[in-house]
């Protein structure tokens, strides 16, 4: 094998060490850690401030070490591995008795994804160990997109943030299971449904609220700004904020409002693109709470292919906690 790059081995050294390292995936950036270590699971759940009652997805190189920590993989669900992996996509699977409790908050299965970003794979190529990693940012915050998203928060408590550019897909990834031989998709993400549906037909989506332990990261409130974040119709929601003599800023789908300060709004795409509209949403509602606004006001997207995962974390940054 090639020698792996400086980065990477540093990476690898502090990962073997125990401690955390900020990783570069397609969706979000992770805070990585030894899933099968107990103590850096912990170390993950405080150095994010997260519940202990929301498990870990745990990321590995490939297909093949999944039987290493799931006791089964059913058809449909393989059928998809197969198909969309490396990727944005997460299997619910029985766990071994090898992923420790904390992995898991004690659930009878493992949440498992083998991430495409290259340096990411040659890390958990190298690594002897899968990497439990949770979206790098405080919980409860916009997921970071970015290196700069996981120094600005996290920056002071991590010893390394392993480089690997702006992430492409930009939404974390669609959390998939299965009830009862019937594919459930627990969180909406950057793999689209229609996708999964091609390969295994129908599946029921679990828009479950705040009182599910199955997955908080669909909590109603998460993927929040600090800011009061007001999503409706824009022109609509202009002229009443401007009446009001609030300063505010503003997320749009495609449209730009010339009469509006050029940094106090974001387009997500001025082409109309959901892709590329997922890929800026997060930087986008960041730049935004940085802005000297009091709130900031945006509209949904077309609700077809990613548009309706994006509405997903709209929903969830104007469900105020
Ligand atoms: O794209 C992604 O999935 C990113 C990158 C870093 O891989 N990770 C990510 O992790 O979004 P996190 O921890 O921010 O969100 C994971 C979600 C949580 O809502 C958690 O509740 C759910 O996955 N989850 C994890 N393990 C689970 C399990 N065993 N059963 C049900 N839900 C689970
Ligand atoms: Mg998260």
């Amino acid at each position: 094998m090639a020698e792996i790059g400086q980065n990477i081995q540093k990476a690898k050294e502090i990962l073997e060490s125990g401690q955390l390292v900020a990783i570069p995936t397609e969706t979000v950036y992770g805070l990585g850690g030894n899933a099968l270590n107990p103590l850096a699971v912990a170390s993950i759940f405080e150095t994010k401030n997260r519940p202990s009652f929301d498990p870990l997805i745990i990321h590995t190189s490939s297909f093949d070490r999944v039987k290493d920590f799931a006791r089964e993989i059913p058809e449909p669900l393989e059928k998809l591995a197969k198909k969309f992996w490396p990727g944005p996509l997460t299997l619910l699977l029985p766990r071994k008795e090898i992923i420790p409790d904390l992995v898991t908050s004690g659930l009878d299965r493992v949440a498992v994804r083998v991430p495409s970003h290259p340096l990411t794979q040659e890390l958990l190529e190298s690594l002897y160990f899968p990497l439990a990693a949770p979206s790098a940012n405080p919980f409860g915050y916009i997921s970071p997109t970015a290196p700069a998203h996981v120094d600005a928060q996290l920056g002071t408590k991590i010893p390394y943030i392993l480089d690997g550019g702006a992430c492409k897909v930009g939404l974390e990834s669609t959390i998939v299971g299965i009830e009862e031989g019937q594919v459930v998709i627990y969180r909406l993400g950057g793999l689209e449904i229609s996708m999964i549906e091609n390969v295994v037909g129908k599946v029921v989506v679990k828009d479950h609220s705040s009182s599910n332990p199955q997955a908080p990261g669909l909590l109603e409130s998460h993927y929040a700004p600090r800011k009061p974040f007001i999503l409706g119709d824009l022109d609509q929601l202009i002229s009443k904020y401007t009446a009001e003599n609030v300063d505010f800023g503003i997320l749009s789908f495609s449209k730009t409002f010339p009469e509006i300060q050029k940094d106090h709004q974001v387009v997500l795409s001025p082409s109309g693109d959901l892709k590329e509209a997922a890929q800026h949403l997060f930087a986008g509602m960041r730049l935004l709470d940085q802005q000297a606004v009091s709130v900031i006001l945006a509209e949904r997207m077309p609700a077809e292919g990613l548009g309706n995962a994006i509405n997903d974390r709209l929903k969830r940054a104007a469900a105020q906690a």
